[in-house]
């Protein structure tokens, strides 16, 4: 949330249950919503930004807050423009299309150093960001899939904001291009097998190679939908596969010439194999330059040992294996375990080694992984705050890097290793992995204050 003073004074109609009342917009939310302050109590307001005057119609009040949507613009925000997607609005994939390019990276960059401000941590005086091509980005999603009879049909797209509704999408402009251009035909396709309500969702992988397309479905597929489904996946070129119950239940629908996917990281001379339901960072471009960026930050060299944690399929640990003696990735996932090994084999790389570990697990507080001088973490939403406690406390390496999806447990983290009296941070990145919604990726490096490994 950013800052914001008080607005009571400047509403022009009283805020009174239910009724429409103008206020003028002071801050931006988290999730892209405008922020203002009625009468002492905060309001987030769809649609409306910092510096305009909207027309609220209220929609719901909860005790410390209350919601509602614009209904007119009555200032204009000059960072306001038209949205790209006619679904804008009503689709929950996107929250900031109606914001320029250049200000929703300035308000990511303000969010996560709200964030540490909230915690008390200082950010270094330069933050760096990272952005590129922000359309046609998303290689990896996951598409709902509904029979709704009384909407005409079969509908395919993201779910709607805050509903468990599908948005149809005949046309999405984030997604990778040569999935866009078959969204119109995805409903027909699935109207024509005999079990249109029984897929609930299609998930999408793009490699640099091909794409595929997994449809999950919940009974069994006849023959002729088997045949259907291949039919098209000829006919658009696409890789198709099924999927009945978990990811490693995915099959190709053909048996030969099905080729792996992959994407490469050419400076690193990498290409990173992955299958279609393999966790991959959603945006090529900016992954290439946070892997770039964190490897110029750590620069391990032939005698440091460096441990991933969280590394995925390797994206990281095999980038940072070309440039010191030893990585080891760990995982908690093994059939990205697997796919990891796989990759060091593909790349001919002999000094990095993987191992599956629940990294949130209760034990780990008693994992010993012994001395490394470097430590990347890049963990889901939830943080990384009981490995990190492990790494300060007995790992003790110069360097931590840390790749965030979220920026408030980044920040706790950030405040728990600055907090120990071990850690200062010295690099903040704040990337635009996913452009037009909310979310937020930050690359951070901890620097050791005697700068020493221990031991
Ligand atoms: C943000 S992804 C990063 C993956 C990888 N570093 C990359 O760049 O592709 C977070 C990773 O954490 C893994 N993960 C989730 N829960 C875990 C757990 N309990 N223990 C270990 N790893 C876990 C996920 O499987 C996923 O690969």
């Amino acid at each position: 949330m950013l800052s914001f003073s008080d607005n009571g004074g400047r509403h022009l109609v009283p805020a009174s249950a239910g009724s429409v009342f103008s206020a003028r917009i002071e801050g931006l939310s988290h999730d892209g919503r405008g922020i203002t302050r009625v009468e002492g109590k905060v309001w987030f307001v769809e649609g409306a930004l910092p510096g305009e005057t909207v027309l609220v119609k209220p929609t719901r009040g909860k005790r410390s807050y209350s919601l509602g949507i614009a209904q007119q613009l009555l200032e204009r925000s000059p960072a306001r423009v038209d949205p790209r997607c006619p679904a804008f609005g009503v689709c929950g994939g996107c929250a900031l299309q109606h914001i320029d390019y250049g200000h929703q990276i300035e308000f990511k960059k303000a969010s996560v150093i709200e964030a540490l401000d909230r915690v008390g941590v200082e950010p270094p005086s330069d933050v760096c960001e990272i952005s590129a091509a922000p359309w046609s980005y998303r290689r990896r999603a996951r598409l709902g899939v509904r029979l709704v009879p009384k909407k005409g049909g079969v509908l395919v797209g993201f779910r709607e904001r805050n509903k468990s509704f599908i948005t149809p999408l005949p046309t999405c402009p984030v997604i990778h291009q040569s999935v866009d251009r078959v969204l119109p035909k995805l409903p027909a396709l699935i109207e024509r097998l005999a079990i249109p309500n029984r897929i609930p969702q299609i998930e999408i992988a793009a490699g640099e190679n091909a794409t595929a397309l997994v449809f999950r479905h919940l009974s069994a597929l006849t023959d002729n939908d088997v045949s259907r489904l291949r039919e098209f996946g000829a006919q658009e070129n696409l890789l198709v596969y099924t999927q009945a119950k978990g990811p490693d239940t995915a099959v190709p629908i053909t048996s030969e010439g099905v080729p792996v996917l992959f994407y490469t990281l050419k400076r690193f001379d990498l290409k990173i194999c992955f299958s279609a339901t393999n966790f991959i960072q959603v945006n090529a471009e900016v992954n290439e330059r946070i892997v770039g960026l964190v490897t110029d930050w750590l620069n391990p060299g032939d005698r440091d040992r460096v441990l991933d944690l969280f590394c995925g399929l390797g994206n990281f640990s095999l980038a940072l294996a070309r440039q010191s003696g030893e990585v080891i990735g760990v995982e908690g996932e093994p059939a990205l375990v697997a796919q990891a090994r796989e990759n060091a084999a593909v790349n001919q790389i002999a000094n990095a080694r993987f191992e599956v570990l629940d990294l949130f697990d209760e034990s780990i507080k008693d994992w010993r992984p012994g001395q490394c001088s470097h430590v990347l973490v890049d963990p889901p939403r939830s943080g990384a705050i009981e490995v990190l406690k492990v790494a300060n406390t007995h790992i003790r390496p110069r360097m931590i890097a840390y790749v965030s999806c979220n920026s408030a447990t980044f920040a706790r983290d950030a405040r728990y290793l600055t907090g120990s009296g071990s850690y200062q941070l010295t690099r903040l990145a704040v990337a635009d992995m996913f452009p037009h919604t909310s979310q937020v990726e930050t690359a951070a490096l901890f620097v050791r204050h005697d700068g020493a490994a221990k031991g």
